[in-house]
């Protein structure tokens, strides 16, 4: 770990040190004071997503029409799937980008389940975001001998009702900020079809070793499902290295694709002849334009493909992936850990006498490139800072403020002074005066 120091003048020097200063050229800053902690969750807009975007309007859509399907429009889930690919380590033909995270959870577990129609049990965590347990809940009910296709009751069972799979959720050995690994291991065992875990951790930002849980889980012949929402574009991927089985993960965070940008998934050469979607769209017809009344999968990754696929945003967000695959994982990486760590220093030196505490593994390799600030009064304490500081991060119930830093456009002089920030908030007690009552969106 470096020494750090808490002066300004320290921030500045790190900002000279570090090799990446001048993406920041290549996003929109609308307003220089912002200091945006929120790339975690929606990404800041990159120049050449903001032109491509015109550009498809005005030129594609304006002017080309329908021709435009024959001038790129047709290819481009898997053109931008291997765009993506090169950021997850992985080789051509096994990366797509195709509709929401939750959407292609879906259709990958649902798949990957009913490839194994003997094992009975699907691993997981407390840590994955609700919406991928409940896709699995879903599957879980669809997949039992009479689906009931309505809530599970009683609540918080966790394993769908009386779906055909245990669903097993691991979880923490401590404050809800490490995963227990011991537990996770043991609970995979020949029944097990399924291991399915976020990568990075949505609230901790605790990162799984993604290259010993997979080799856990072929032991015992189960497969792996990874989703990579926090990890794309933030922490390098060997997807291909690790043996990894399947993986989906979003665009709009670290990659910057904007708001309710496609998803990707993955599949691994290795496995994608066995495999089916479980839902039977024309896109992943064979030949869609046969027009022919029976379905019959397209070779390969491309039959995970359902329908027609939102293109101004699909080609705008293939745009916003420039600067990532200009700056390289490892560099991107390198500067994360460094502004973690620096943030962390900063949590412990100005922000603990406050009450505040790191929701986040201490461990940089084993954290993501956001980091949980934890405090009773949280929620109140990012309304001030919102409200009042012109600083943006979120809040995660129960106490979590996450801290998102996306390296390539927040510089270290934003870290100082987004801390600076909430010392202020804490000093004057300005979070005091909101009410407890959450806004909808948090
Ligand atoms: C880790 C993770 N998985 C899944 C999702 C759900 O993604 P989507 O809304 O695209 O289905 C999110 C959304 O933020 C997420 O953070």
């Amino acid at each position: 770990m470096e020494t750090f120091s808490a002066s300004r003048d320290f921030a500045l020097q790190l900002d000279k040190q570090d090799s990446l200063a001048s993406f920041r050229e290549a996003f929109v800053i609308s307003d220089p004071s912002l200091i945006y902690l929120d790339g975690n969750s929606l990404g800041m807009l990159p120049k050449a997503a903001q032109e491509k975007a015109k550009q498809v309007v005005d030129e594609q859509w304006g002017k080309d029409l329908i021709r435009g399907w024959n001038k790129g429009w047709w290819e481009a889930p898997s053109r931008v799937g291997g765009k993506i690919g090169q950021l997850i380590g992985a080789a051509p033909g096994q990366t797509l980008v195709s509709d929401t995270v939750s959407v292609n959870l879906f259709k990958l577990a649902a798949s990957a389940l009913t490839l194994q129609p003997n094992r009975t049990r699907i691993i997981t965590d407390t840590f994955n975001f609700p919406s991928d347990l409940y896709i699995l809940q879903g599957i879980n009910d669809l997949l039992s001998p009479s689906p009931r296709l309505r809530h599970p009751s009683p609540a918080g069972r966790g394993d769908g009702g009386e779906g055909k799979y245990e669903i097993i959720r691991i979880g923490a050995t401590d404050n809800d900020i490490t995963p227990d690994i011991a537990a996770l291991e043991s609970a995979i065992n020949e029944d097990t079809a399924l291991v399915t875990l976020s990568h990075v951790v949505f609230k901790s930002g605790y990162l799984y070793d993604m290259r010993r849980i997979t080799e856990l889980a072929h032991q015992k012949g189960a497969l792996v499902l990874w989703d990579l929402s926090h990890s794309v574009g933030s922490v390098p991927i060997h997807l291909d290295e690790c043996g990894a089985d399947l993986a989906i993960g979003c665009t709009y965070k670290y990659l910057n694709g904007g708001p309710g940008a496609p998803a990707f998934l993955y599949i691994n050469k290795k496995i994608q002849e066995k495999l089916s979607s479980p839902i039977w769209g024309w896109w992943g017809q064979k030949n869609p334009f046969d027009f022919d009344l029976e379905y019959t999968p397209a070779p390969g990754a491309q039959r995970f493909l359902a329908g027609t696929q939102p293109m101004i945003s699909l080609l705008t967000m293939e745009a916003a992936l420039e600067p990532a695959l200009q700056a390289g994982m490892e560099a991107i990486r390198e500067k994360s850990i460094l502004m973690t760590e620096y943030a962390s220093f900063l949590t412990e030196n100005w922000l603990a006498p406050f009450g505040f505490s790191l929701g986040s593994p201490l461990d940089s390799a084993r954290r993501g490139s956001h980091i949980s600030i934890r405090h009773a009064d949280g929620y109140r304490i990012n309304r001030a800072l919102i409200e009042e500081m012109n600083v943006i991060p979120d809040f995660r119930a129960p106490d979590n403020i996450r801290l998102g830093f996306a390296p390539l456009y927040i510089s270290f002089a934003d870290i100082w002074e987004g801390f600076d920030r909430i010392r202020r908030v804490m000093e004057e007690k300005r979070h005091e005066k909101y009410p407890q009552q959450k806004l909808t969106v948090t």
